[in-house]
């Protein structure tokens, strides 16, 4: 069987986001990264699907549910906010479907939201961003999306990506937002601030050696574990 053209598609335009992010022309918004970091999680749910594990599945459905709210508030542009809404949209779809262990279900939806994700990711955010979305299916779902952002992260730094690396910090500082409006308890802000200042720091950096960019990786996840040990 011949793959579905929106394969090609996706691969075309994850191409194209990380040559941008290569070549050090992306701009400030962190739309690109967010699309590309969206595409591999739909990679990950893929091969989830693929191996028939529809538990693991519906649990990265959440987290692409996660990462298409917080593309959804890059902009309040009408056009934007259309497209996005329709990749959460079907990654509830997903969900659902992968939860009551509905294989061709899940199959039709996964197709969906990659013709959804390729549609909002030719799309350029002209409008406002809006406030930083709460995470709505609950804290737990954020900390898996947190460890397999990090953990792709870490994996693209050891095969020298360091591109690659960079975008998904600049995702985790964007969760970061999502983190600190999640709860209200004493020194929640200021940890999640901390998070999201360890990852702003590794989005930022202007070196390409793998060394550096471990270190400051390191310094990430030490700011997860600060929030935890507090608890
Ligand atoms: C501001 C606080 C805070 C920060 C920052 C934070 N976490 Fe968490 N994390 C929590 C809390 C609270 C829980 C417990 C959630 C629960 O089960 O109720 C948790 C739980 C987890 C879990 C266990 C989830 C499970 O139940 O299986 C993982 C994994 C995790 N976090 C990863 C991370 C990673 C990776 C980072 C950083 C990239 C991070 N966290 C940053 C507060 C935080």
């Amino acid at each position: 069987m011949r793959p579905p053209i929106w394969i090609a598609i996706i691969v075309s335009l994850l191409v194209v986001q990380t040559l941008r992010v290569d070549e050090g022309i992306a701009d400030d918004s962190a739309g690109p990264a967010i699309h590309a970091v969206l595409a591999a999680h739909i990679g990950h749910a893929r091969g989830w699907l693929d191996q028939n594990d529809l538990k693991s599945l519906a649990q990265s459905a959440g987290g692409l549910e996660l990462l298409a709210e917080v593309l959804r508030s890059q902009s309040d542009d009408p056009a934007w906010q259309q497209a996005t809404r329709a990749v959460i949209a079907m990654s509830k779809e997903l969900r659902s479907a992968a939860a009551a262990g509905d294989p061709a279900g899940s199959r039709q939806a996964l197709a969906e939201l990659e013709t959804a994700a390729a549609n909002a990711a030719g799309l350029t955010p002209r409008g406002q961003p809006l406030p930083p979305p709460r995470s709505g299916p609950g804290i737990r779902p954020l900390m898996l999306l947190l460890d397999g952002v990090y953990a792709d992260a870490k994996v693209a730094n050891l095969t020298g990506s360091h591109a690659r690396a960079k975008m998904n910090a600049q995702v985790l500082s964007e969760l970061a937002r999502v983190v600190s409006n999640s709860r209200s308890e004493e020194g929640w802000a200021e940890m999640s601030d901390d998070f999201r200042e360890a990852s702003l720091s590794a989005a930022g950096s202007t070196s390409s050696d793998p060394k550096a960019i471990r270190q400051l990786l390191r310094g990430i996840s030490e700011s997860c574990e600060a929030c935890h040990n507090a608890r």
